[in-house]
């Protein structure tokens, strides 16, 4: 149920949070994604909504419902989530939750790739842009607060601090991505995250994604309330 969040805790805050995988093109029948459902990002979108913020969801193509009360930004490309999310700014916090392609095809084809005898097609890759980086290292319109994620399977602090220096981001949140229980966190419905902040890090028990976005959206208020 969307709560009617005027006056809310972070009412008067505009918050931008990419989400979901990006879609880069081969051809016009083919792509290159990540694994990402969006359901963690969605759920940050709506904890927010609910916390009284207005919220820019910039989201690659997921099967989720966009959510009532928030501004959703539906891109296909890391390009295109790129400029969807400067167009959004200014924020005063950028949450990027989107499992980005890290490359894309450096010559999209017009015409589908056909099938040839012997010959495998080569792709030639490049770098897409780094949209966290991007965020966090404006000199102009830089959102006050930017946080990013960090999917490991090992070392999962070590890596996630590493992160945190590289993009220049305030916080990184830390996810365990192994499967627990059977279940896969990209595409299930619970996430085990450590959060690392200036103040250090947290270790969150893992939880449903909805408890998740609760604790770290009551940790943006909590950041605004000190600030
Ligand atoms: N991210 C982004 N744009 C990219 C790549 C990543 O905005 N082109 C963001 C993600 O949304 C996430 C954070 O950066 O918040 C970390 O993404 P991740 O893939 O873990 O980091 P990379 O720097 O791409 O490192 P690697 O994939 O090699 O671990
Ligand atoms: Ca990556």
């Amino acid at each position: 149920p969307v709560t009617k969040a005027a006056g809310g805790p972070l009412h008067g805050k505009h918050i931008l949070i990419t989400a979901g995988p990006t879609h880069e093109a081969i051809d016009p029948v083919r792509y290159i994604a990540n694994r990402s459902s969006g359901k963690q990002g969605y759920a940050i979108a709506e904890a927010l909504r609910d916390r009284g913020a207005r919220v820019t969801l910039v989201s690659g193509p997921t099967s989720l419902t966009p959510p009532e009360g928030i501004t959703t930004v539906p891109v296909q490309s890391a390009l295109d989530m790129q400029a969807a999310c400067t167009a959004a700014l200014p924020a005063d916090v950028a949450i990027c939750v989107a499992a980005v392609a890290d490359w894309r095809v450096a010559a999209t084809e017009s015409q589908k790739i056909k099938k040839q005898t012997g010959d495998l097609p080569v792709l030639e890759l490049t770098e897409n842009p780094d949209i966290l980086k991007m965020l966090a290292q404006a000199d102009l319109g830089r959102p006050e607060l930017v946080v990013g994620f960090a999917a490991e399977t090992e070392n999962v602090a070590a890596h996630a601090q590493a992160k945190l220096k590289r993009k220049g981001c305030d916080w990184i949140v830390a996810n365990d991505v192994t499967a627990r229980d059977g279940e896969s966190v990209m595409g299930g419905d619970h996430n085990q995250v450590t959060l690392l902040t200036p103040d250090g890090a947290e270790d969150w028990n893992r939880a449903p994604k909805e408890q998740v976005a609760a604790r770290l959206a009551d940790k943006i208020i909590e950041y605004f309330k000190k600030s």
